[in-house]
């Protein structure tokens, strides 16, 4: 289990209820005992194969997928087991040092490179939520590994293999999705090769009455798209396909949870939608979840693809925005918006 480090927290003493600065609204509180999401599964043997027929059929699928709903579970992804094993171990190992160590790294400012924190910022916050995390940038690897955490001791080599590893599988898909929606697999070109990777680990302790607290509010993520890694099951996506139910995404081990990012939405004009999804808890076990951001450089801005507006039936329909000003919309707004409406033109 993870010890808490900002704040004098109930996680830390095991309190047997939820203190009230954790208790969400009534209308932001999860199922006992959710639905589970129907998760389509993208084999990546498939979109690697040699025969055409096959190959073009599963990227048709990948563009149908993101059209409508825009999450998907990715097997044969070619990333072994124990990489995957190995990162989630190296996270937890993080997690559970002593607090003095961890909040070394501690801070609240949105465009430090590295920091490990909670969700309260400056007890700014109405409701604070039952994570800790530490974010960090991973590409290049080699200007930034060297501020990663030094404690476990291998946590830099085992993370550094995962973001590595995960990120070749997340520019294949990019190419793979920019092809599915007519606009080619270079589309992003040197943008995409020259992108921002950023590792956002996640640790939800377990929590005496996971019905009223939250892990993390509901929001979509500013990428292209986002691949998580998790140790058990808490990951909630809201289904625009079924009205708008909370579903969970169930647990398959050896895959990886894929979600579309805003980035896509606005590049696609809205053929693709960002899925909002949050993190719930539980009361038995420690949650840990490795989310790979991708986006674009700090400064490349991304607009509608010209390729599919047009004045008549599909008028441009956001505004262009870098990572950077994401993060000036973030230090300068409370996070827990469902969506980031900044964009929206
Ligand atoms: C989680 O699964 O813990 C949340 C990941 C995310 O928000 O991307
Ligand atoms: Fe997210």
């Amino acid at each position: 289990s993870c010890s808490f480090s900002i704040g004098d927290t109930a996680q830390e003493k095991g309190l047997p209820y939820v203190p009230q600065r954790y208790v969400v609204s009534p209308s932001n509180r999860s199922s006992l005992n959710p639905e589970k999401a129907q998760v389509p599964t993208i084999d990546m043997a498939r979109l690697r194969q040699n025969d055409d027929e096959i190959r073009s059929m599963a990227i048709k699928e990948l563009g149908d997928i993101c059209r409508h709903g825009g999450f998907f579970q990715v097997v044969n992804h070619g990333i072994c087991q124990s990489i995957l094993d190995e990162a989630l171990s190296v996270a937890s190992g993080f997690f559970n040092l002593p607090t003095e160590e961890k909040m070394k790294l501690s801070s609240n400012d949105v465009y430090k490179p590295v920091r490990y924190g909670t969700s309260l910022k400056d007890g700014v916050d109405e409701v604070q939520f039952w994570r800790v995390f530490l974010k960090h940038y991973a590409y290049p690897l080699d200007a930034w590994i060297d501020s990663w955490p030094e404690n476990p001791l291998d946590y830099r080599e085992k993370m550094g293999k995962y973001s590595t590893e995960v990120r070749k599988l997340a520019m294949e898909l990019m190419r793979k999705i920019t092809k599915s929606l007519g606009l080619g697999p270079n589309y992003l070109g040197q943008k995409m090769e020259d992108g921002m990777q950023v590792m956002a680990v996640n640790c939800y302790p377990p929590c005496p009455e996971p019905d009223i607290a939250l892990g993390l509010p509901p929001h979509s993520d500013y990428t292209c798209l986002t691949i998580v890694l998790q140790n058990a099951p808490g990951l909630e996506i809201l289904d625009t396909n079924d009205h708008g139910q909370w579903k969970l995404v169930p647990d398959y081990r050896g895959a990886l949870q894929v979600h579309i990012g805003d980035h896509f939405e606005v590049l696609s004009n809205g053929l693709c939608k960002s899925v909002v999804h949050r993190a719930i808890l539980n009361s038995e076990r420690t949650r840990i979840s490795i989310a790979s951001l991708h986006s674009l450089g700090m400064d490349d801005k991304v607009g509608p693809a010209e390729e599919l507006v047009d004045d008549e039936q599909h008028p441009k329909k956001y505004k262009e925005s870098s990572f950077r000003d994401f993060l000036d919309f973030l230090a300068a707004n409370d996070i827990g918006a469902t969506k980031i409406s900044f964009i929206e033109s």
